[in-house]
């Protein structure tokens, strides 16, 4: 019995052996064979074969382009609307994130890219990042007309992927400049931390109502009245706002103009909208206000963030009327580097820095 259980334990062992060996074999075997196939693959298509394990890995979102259209606000205790409307329409995208972006790179290390051939235009840039490679080069491939630099911010700030998908929950929620778009949304609990009023009894943070007093000041001595017509809104508010504009014209024209909730800057306490002398929205545009507001907010802080120069950036029809507290530097920053956009100053001058 022993001698048995002796040799049977010793016949096993041999057997173990072997299958070690076979498996070792194997394995040597199919790494041989998967660096014979990466290598061609790879200088087949160069780089598609990476491409296809970054995929594999972590996928990457889809491209698309946005269009901007008309505008229209208001609501209750809102300054009212002079008429709202259709005007181009914007792919539709889900609520909610799409869970594309994540961990872009896939693990791949991130100067593994920079090696690439399709990195030379961009990879110089302060600003360029190079997990988003894959990204730059689709959303090049698809803006033929856009410079190296205005690819990479805009795909940094998300614009190659439809609005509304990849949302992330702004963490930073009292920084200033803080960015509120259709990419980046506040939290369901968000309140500012203080409130003071300005004209009309509308609530501003203290910081906002400051400068707007100072800036309603100048322009009433150049001979002009600035009047608010809408400031903070709750995010509940904006639920009934939204939902109102969706059903009267549709999500696609609505998401032209009104923002879903969350998603709103008037959240933050930091933006007014100024209405023209019938009290609407649409009569501040082409107002003088209008113009010296253009020309003169950013000496106090403000932005006009819609604008027809920034409609593709940030998806909505020019509101001459939405002014946003985003702080003198931003503001005269922008100004003065002629950024266009909260998002491309927020790439350039927040996110990275010369
Ligand atoms: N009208 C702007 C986009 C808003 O709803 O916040
Ligand atoms: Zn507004």
């Amino acid at each position: 019995m022993v001698a048995e259980r002796a040799n049977g334990q010793k016949r096993r062992r041999k057997v173990r052996i072997r299958w070690g060996r076979f498996l070792v074999s194997l394995v040597i075997a199919a790494a041989l064979l998967a660096g014979i196939g990466f290598a061609a693959a790879n200088a087949i298509s160069g780089g598609a074969a990476l491409g296809f394990v970054r995929q594999l890995l972590g996928g990457e979102g889809g491209g698309a382009g946005h269009q901007g259209g008309e505008e229209a606000d208001g609501g209750a205790g809102d300054a009212g609307l002079a008429g709202s409307g259709a005007g181009e329409v914007q792919p539709e995208g889900a609520d909610g994130a799409d869970g594309t972006e994540g961990a872009d790179g896939g693990g791949l290390q991130a100067g593994a890219d920079d090696a690439r051939p399709e990195a030379a235009p961009f990879k110089g840039l302060y600003y360029y990042e190079s997990d988003k490679l894959d990204r730059y080069v689709a959303y090049a491939a698809e803006h033929s007309g856009l410079s190296a630099g205005d690819v990479v911010w805009r795909v940094n700030i998300k614009l190659d992927k439809p609005f509304y998908t990849d949302i992330e929950i702004i963490e930073d929620v009292y920084s200033l400049p803080v960015l509120v778009n259709k990419y980046y949304r506040l939290p369901d609990d968000f309140a500012p931390k203080e409130f003071a009023k300005i004209g009309g009894g509308y609530r501003v943070t203290p910081e906002t109502a400051a400068a707007y007093e100072s800036m309603a000041a100048d322009a009433e001595a150049a001979g002009m009245a600035l009047r608010p017509g809408s400031a903070y809104r709750t995010i509940e508010y904006q639920v009934n706002l939204y939902a109102r504009y969706k059903s009267e014209d549709g999500e696609a024209a609505a998401d032209t103009y009104s923002s879903r909730p969350g998603h709103s800057e008037h959240h933050t306490g930091r933006t007014i909208d100024l209405v023209g002398p019938t009290g609407t929205l649409n009569g501040f545009t082409g107002t003088e206000e209008a113009a010296w507001v253009a020309e003169n907010a950013h000496k106090y802080g403000f932005i006009v963030r819609y604008t027809a120069e920034n409609e593709e950036i940030t998806g909505y029809m020019p509101e001459s009327w939405h002014i946003t507290y985003v702080g003198a530097e931003a503001a005269g920053t922008m100004k003065k580097e002629n950024i266009r956009s909260l998002e491309e100053y927020m790439v350039k001058y927040v996110y990275h820095s010369q």
